[in-house]
């Protein structure tokens, strides 16, 4: 259904939409010629008038002498069913507002359209540039798209220099000292409203940062630039990204909201059976720990017996996937190519044993940011993966720059990473892109992007000099990271001292790295430690073993950013119910109550939960596992060391 507005009805008054729920009111109006949007909810304010505009290089500004053309509403509510995720549907319920608008002093004959959706859990809008005889390719100099929030809130984000693809800690600041911070940026106001500010289907733009004015409590977008300082150059794709807002009354409501994924296109490939998440462990913290290498030589971690041998942990555990890095020349120069394996990687034989097994392997391409190289043998290396039955690519970025000149939040990079994503779907590979840039959703387009870094993972408490990730990350990532989408931290470390970097470690308890497994969605989950330090944890290993990576249901009974946090989740194939609770740098109880369960069923809880004397410097290991019959009347308590944490499976009996 819709409806336009005539024109005869315009004057500068506000144009309005609402969510279906009545309770997010959104206003667009003009004021001298400048197009402003604003927001409430529950007749409380949520973003002041907030400006609108684009700067041009070499042409008038979309910024003033906006006269509105047309106003047309629509409204829209569709149930769909993702290919894995954290619930198996999701409802898609939103009002539209677009208005199109002309500039007849500044640009004669030019128009644009702004459109805007308001869900139950928040906003979303967007800039369209439809081509016209007025308006062909450009080059967008500036977004002037501003946040105007009416108090100083709280916000937690991540600057944008000096931290290479977002992996650095949240930082929490009040709004006006963000500084250019990266998306996600999280904020809670003085009455514990939730919001994130972030961005929906990044297709061949440039990442939205925002930025900070010092006295202030409006963010505005700041878009990374090429290098030559051109922001956009548009082409084909004649749509900005959406801008977006999620409002909620809790932190939990927060990480449940959907709005970015329905934000994206419908699944774009037909045949989808081969997109399966997997639990995997690799030949990979090996190399961290400096035990192997990934070159060539006495220590070479990627040979054909220890994938083997890794294949046959897999398969007696339960995993269905091996990562093997180093697989491919040359390690050493990182001139790498993706055509041949080194010789001593049989990678017929390997993936010929792995089918036997039913183990995949995991392919790696890591192209230390050198674009042009990947690109030119990108193809060869998925059909070499392709004609030896791989389903799944782990791809690496590491480097300050793409090609030496461009930023990996750039338009640059985000038409490769496009690129790469559209390009393996054809082979039937599914992508775990390393070093990327900000995830917005695509995994709704493109369910083959399965998993991504753009965090500050468990590699760091291998190598940092100073210090691993401390006790509240892991507990902050969640309400802050993890609202771009799947994480690939690769949790579930068992050996806490570092033999490389003794001043750097793990910086949690045992049954929290469990707990972990359960809290950071990723549809393919890594078990990151060497199989011999789980071969001499059997019992706490087994909790991974079969906890599932694609669910039904998703809630959190407990969360408070950097602070703590519960999340259940049911499996997507069978009755059964994980918990993994953790805390931050405080030893506490989580008190979970399980109204989830369902009525009237009792189940067998086998908990895993930190030992009386659990800490996470003294003694990280202690582990209890126990078992007790539980019902959706049952308040679970799991007391927790610092930076503790319990995991449970509740199945139905
Ligand atoms: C950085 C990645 O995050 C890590 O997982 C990988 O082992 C190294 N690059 C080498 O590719």
């Amino acid at each position: 259904m819709f409806w336009v507005v005539g024109i005869h009805a315009m004057g500068a008054r506000p144009y309005g939409v609402s969510s279906p729920d009545e309770r997010i009111n959104l206003k667009v109006s003009l004021d001298g010629g400048r197009l402003y949007y604003q927001v409430d909810r529950d007749g409380k304010t949520i973003l002041n008038p907030s400006r609108l505009g684009i700067k041009l290089q070499g042409a008038p500004d979309m910024t003033d002498g906006f006269s509105v053309v047309n106003v047309v509403t629509d409204t829209f509510a569709e149930t769909w069913h993702p290919v894995w995720g954290e619930e198996s549907s999701i409802d898609n319920r939103y009002n539209e507002l677009r208005i199109t608008l002309a500039q007849k002093k500044t640009a004669p004959g030019r128009r644009i359209s702004v459109v805007f959706r308001v869900f139950d859990d928040g906003i979303g809008f967007r800039y369209e540039f439809p081509r016209q005889a007025s308006l062909g390719d450009f080059v967008i100099a500036d977004e002037i798209t501003e946040f105007a929030f009416p108090a100083t809130h709280t916000t937690w984000s991540l600057p944008v220099e000096g931290i290479r693809f977002y992996e650095g800690l949240f930082r929490e600041l009040p709004v006006d000292s963000v500084g250019w911070a990266s998306t996600p940026v999280t904020i809670r106001t003085a009455e514990g409203l939730h919001m994130a500010l972030h961005e929906a289907n990044l297709t061949d733009y440039a990442a939205m940062n925002v930025q900070s004015t010092p006295g202030s409590n409006t963010l505005r977008a700041a878009l990374t630039p090429w290098s030559t300082g051109e922001k956009v150059r548009v082409t084909d794709v004649r749509v900005s990204p959406w801008r977006t807002l999620v409002i909620a009354d809790n932190a939990g409501d927060m990480m449940l909201s959907r709005l970015m994924l329905n934000l994206n296109e419908p699944c774009r490939i037909t045949d989808t059976s081969w997109i399966k998440p997997q639990r995997y462990i690799g030949i990979w913290w090996v190399y961290h720990m400096k035990r192997n290498t990934w070159h060539a030589g006495p220590e070479h971690g990627a040979t054909t017996e220890n994938t083997m041998r890794h294949m046959d942990f897999a398969a007696k555990n339960n995993f269905g996937g091996v990562l093997v890095e180093g697989w491919n020349p040359d390690w050493q120069s990182w001139n790498f190519d993706y055509r041949h394996p080194y010789d001593d990687f049989d990678i017929e034989a390997i993936t010929r044993y792995g089918r036997e097994k039913g183990v995949a392997l995991i392919g790696h391409h890591e192209t230390g940011g050198r674009v042009a190289n990947y690109e030119a043998q990108m193809e060869d290396g998925f059909r070499l993966y392709r004609d030896n039955g791989m389903n799944y690519v782990k791809t690496g970025y590491v480097g300050d720059l793409l090609d030496d000149k461009e930023r990996h939040s750039s338009q640059f990079g985000v038409r490769h990473y496009r690129k790469v994503i559209e390009t393996a779907a054809k082979y039937n590979l599914a992508i775990d892109n390393h070093e990327p840039v900000i995830p917005t959703g695509l995994q709704r387009t493109y369910p083959n992007l399965m998993t991504q870094e753009g965090v500050r993972g468990q590699e760091w408490n291998a190598w940092n000099p100073d210090g691993g990730n401390p006790p509240e990350h892991t507990v902050t990532l969640p309400f802050t990271r993890g609202l771009a989408g799947p994480m690939d931290f690769t949790p579930v470390i068992f050996r806490f001292e570092n033999e490389v970097m003794p001043q750097t470690r793990v910086n949690t308890t045992l049954a929290k790295q469990l707990a972990l497994f359960v809290i950071l969605y990723s549809p393919l989950q890594m078990a990151s430690d060497m199989i011999e330090n789980y071969e001499s944890n059997p019992g706490p290993f087994s909790f991974v073993c079969d906890c599932p990576v694609d669910w039904d249901r998703t809630v959190y009974p407990e969360a408070e950013i950097g602070k703590y946090i519960t999340t259940a989740r049911k499996d997507k194939n069978s009755d059964s119910w994980y918990i993994g609770s953790a805390t931050g740098a405080e030893a506490r109880t989580a008190e979970i109550p399980l109204t989830f369960l369902d009525p009237g069923c009792t189940y067998r809880a086998t908990i895993y939960r930190d030992a009386p004397e659990a800490d996470y410097v003294t003694n990280p290991c202690p582990v209890i596992i126990e078992q007790r019959d539980v019902t959706a009347d049952t308040v679970l308590s799991l007391p927790q060391g610092r930076s503790g944490g319990a995991a449970v499976k509740l199945s139905k009996i």
